[in-house]
């Protein structure tokens, strides 16, 4: 089968080209040049770029897949979780679609599509170190701007969310350390290349939650201590001399998150024994991250799985396009989030999934 799919979620315009699931083509439109100068994510810009953007980009996927209109058999696109009013932006454009061509239209969770994202293969239909149905039941590790979850994966559809923030997201975390930092936006890539070069051990932050006894995330406490240790810096003339600690800075704050993150996925493969872990979402760009989960589950005998490509990490809709396929497979429109709106999107005839017979 042959989907195309559509995710406007963020700041990130995207559309897919799928077969079952192999990944033909894969157009990322970033905004980051326009949320820039303001720190982070506004949704007003985002709205009206999604808007001029969303036509080329669809085009776009068609042109490299080489796949005709017609050739489509199904439509997919990300409902939530994300911002409102990005959202609407791609409903709005597949559901056109979808009705023009007169075929079915699958509603997709975000952040279904990034915990399966490990299962896209590339064009060729290879993914030789991707996981198979004997790896499961496994852990989601995901991780970006807006979410921080443990998803336990029985079966395709058969998730629960374990573990969740109670605040902030990983990424936007180091997001906002970044800005305190006047280091610019989004503050993961930079923070890492400052933490590269520094040495944890200095400035003595918090490990995030590390006895709560549960499964939860909170990273607003570790971003409170930052706030205080800059102020510090700044207050006994130190700051302006960046130089002089802001790497060792960096990698302590690095070393927290990760160690918050490694912490809690110890604890939820020792509770639900699960066969691997699926990393997922922007934050797993983060080497030193990837590398202690390696570290501490090859400790444990349990397998990482991560997407084949680093274009699957962060937002796009080919981890749409993929989870759409095992959706339709199944016949089923299970979501991990907001099951009201699942519930309203069903029963609008569009939305609904129509199999073939
Ligand atoms: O999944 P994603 O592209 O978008 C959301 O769904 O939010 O994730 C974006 C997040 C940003 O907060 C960004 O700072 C973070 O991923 N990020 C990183 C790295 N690269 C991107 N965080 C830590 N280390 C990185 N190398
Ligand atoms: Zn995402």
């Amino acid at each position: 089968m042959t989907i195309l799919a559509i995710d406007t979620s963020c700041d990130e315009t995207a559309a897919a080209v799928i077969r079952n699931n192999r990944v033909i083509s894969n157009v990322i439109s970033s905004q980051v040049e326009l949320h820039k100068k303001w720190g982070g994510v506004v949704p007003d810009i985002a709205r009206r770029a999604h808007a001029e953007r969303i036509d080329a980009v669809v085009n776009e996927a068609l042109k490299r897949s080489r796949v005709k209109l017609d050739d489509i058999d199904y439509f997919a696109v990300t409902y939530g979780p994300g911002l409102a009013i990005a959202l609407e932006i791609g409903v709005k454009k597949a559901k056109e679609m979808a009705l023009k061509q007169n075929k079915p239209l699958v509603s997709v969770d975000h952040m279904e599509g990034h915990l399966l994202s490990s299962f896209a293969k590339n064009s060729l239909g290879r993914n030789p170190k991707g996981p198979t149905l004997t790896d499961l039941p496994a852990m989601g590790l995901l991780v970006s701007g807006g979410h921080t979850e443990l998803v336990l994966m029985k079966d395709f559809g058969d998730y629960k969310i374990v573990g969740e923030t109670l605040d902030d997201a990983a990424g936007e975390a180091f997001d906002k350390v970044a800005k305190m930092l006047n280091l610019g936006y989004p503050g993961g890539p930079i923070v890492t290349e400052f933490a590269e070069k520094g040495t944890p051990g200095s400035f003595d932050l918090p490990i995030p939650m590390e006895n709560s006894g549960d499964l939860n995330f909170s990273f607003s406490g570790l971003k409170t201590a930052c706030l205080y240790k800059i102020k510090d810096l700044k207050k006994s003339g130190k700051f302006k001399d960046q130089k002089l600690w802001i790497h060792n800075f960096c990698a302590d704050f690095q070393n927290s998150v990760i160690k918050s993150l490694v912490i809690k996925l110890q604890q939820a493969i020792a509770e639900y024994k699960v066969k691997s872990v699926f990393l997922g979402g922007g934050v797993i760009a983060n080497v030193p991250l990837r590398r202690a989960v390696r570290s501490a589950m090859k400790k444990s005998r349990v397998k990482v799985y991560q997407p084949y490509s680093p274009k699957l990490f962060g937002d796009n809709a080919a981890m749409i396009g993929v989870c759409a396929y095992y959706q339709i497979k199944r016949n089923d429109n299970m979501v991990l989030h907001d099951k009201n709106r699942i519930r309203e999107l069903d029963r609008d005839p569009v939305l609904q999934i129509r199999t073939k017979d």
